[in-house]
């Protein structure tokens, strides 16, 4: 079996990433400290405990369990918190991910699989975004992701890995199976946040910002199920492994969604109205961020199943019951 590692692999994405992974024929180790990661998110592997930015303990692992490839999603990423607390992104984030690459180049592990962000391109102004676009961040977290993007470039560049980057745009969802979803009580993301609101556990909503020169005022974002991002990187890998080079694609629908639209759609797919409160702008938010997805598609063969917004919703709420059942 041809063995990963998965630094964050307890968390909402990793979990999900590692479990497709396991059911594509994987060997998964995963790496993660648990500081947002669950214990019984490691469906995918085996655990092991371990820090991002210790670069100590990942060479040591590295070289005992020898995978072919990394997948690193241990990461921050909730962007009003990096503009209060840059340094906690910079470290953490870009630390990390050099820990990773000295760790991965003395132990000459040569492939990467790198958790990025449409937060790379700011406020691009250009609908959809192509991967060319430039890269110009308007918080720390964006920064954050970029300056390791960067790093990962420049050690391609001298031959050290090969790597692919994933740009994901708003990922949310949840295992359509129902055994992984969002587990952390102090989530932040708006699907995740509405579906609470539905589910009682939260007494309402805001929206943050009604006056983006968007449709009706709101921000619109191009939001993906989970576990079709989780199958964009068994692509990426399979492709690395095939001896692909150095790249980067996007991870989205190319469709909008303004925060009413999405709050709308929760209502209905619910059957549940809850309270809504328009507040002002939350810091670092980009107006509108839709992915282009024609690269992803046509270099790692990409193929979507579910592209639905409701869908998307159903399998987030699903959760969310699961879980209140399980606390009752
Ligand atoms: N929003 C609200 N009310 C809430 C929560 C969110 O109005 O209670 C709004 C936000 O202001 C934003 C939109 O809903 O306009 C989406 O916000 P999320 O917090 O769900 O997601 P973000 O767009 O801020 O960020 C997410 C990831 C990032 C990634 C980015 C790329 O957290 O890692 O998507 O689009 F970079």
């Amino acid at each position: 079996m041809r063995r990963v590692l998965v630094t964050g692999g307890a968390g909402y994405i990793g979990s999900h990433v590692a479990q497709a992974l396991r059911e594509n024929g994987y060997d998964v180790l995963i790496y993660d400290n648990l500081s947002t990661g669950f214990r019984w998110a490691t469906l995918g592997g085996e655990l092991v405990l371990g820090d991002a930015s210790d670069g100590r303990r990942l060479q040591e692992v590295l070289a005992e369990f020898k995978p072919e490839a990394v997948l690193h999603f241990a990461a921050h990423i909730v962007v009003p918190e990096s503009v209060q607390f840059p340094l906690k992104y910079y470290r953490n984030n870009t630390g990390g991910t050099l820990s990773l690459l000295e760790a991965m180049s003395n132990s000459g592990v040569r492939r990467l699989i790198f958790s990025s962000t449409a937060a790379v391109y700011g406020w691009a102004g250009e609908v959809p975004i192509a991967e060319d676009a430039p890269i110009r961040p308007i918080n720390p977290y964006g920064w954050s992701k970029a300056m390791s993007e960067r790093m990962i470039f420049d050690l391609a560049q001298t031959g050290a890995v090969e790597a692919v980057a994933l740009r994901y745009f708003n990922v949310a969802g949840a295992d359509p199976g129902g055994r992984l979803g969002e587990g952390k009580p102090e989530a932040t993301h708006l699907i995740t946040l509405a579906t609470r609101a539905a589910a009682g556990l939260r007494p309402g909503l805001s929206v943050f910002g009604t006056d983006y020169p968007t449709s009706d005022g709101t921000c619109v974002r191009d939001y993906i199920h989970v576990a079709d991002l989780a199958r964009a990187h068994v692509d990426a890998l399979r492709y690395l492994l095939d001896g692909g080079t150095t790249d980067v694609f996007n991870c989205g629908y190319s469709r909008g969604y303004s925060v009413l639209e999405v709050i709308e759609a929760v209502k209905r797919v619910t059957g549940v109205d809850f309270k809504v409160e328009y507040a002002g702008r939350r810091a670092g938010d980009p107006a509108e961020l839709v992915a282009g997805c024609d690269k992803i598609k046509r270099v790692l063969g990409w193929r979507p199943r579910y592209d639905d917004l409701d869908f998307i919703i159903r399998t987030a709420w699903e959760w969310e019951k699961k879980r209140l059942d399980s606390q009752t």
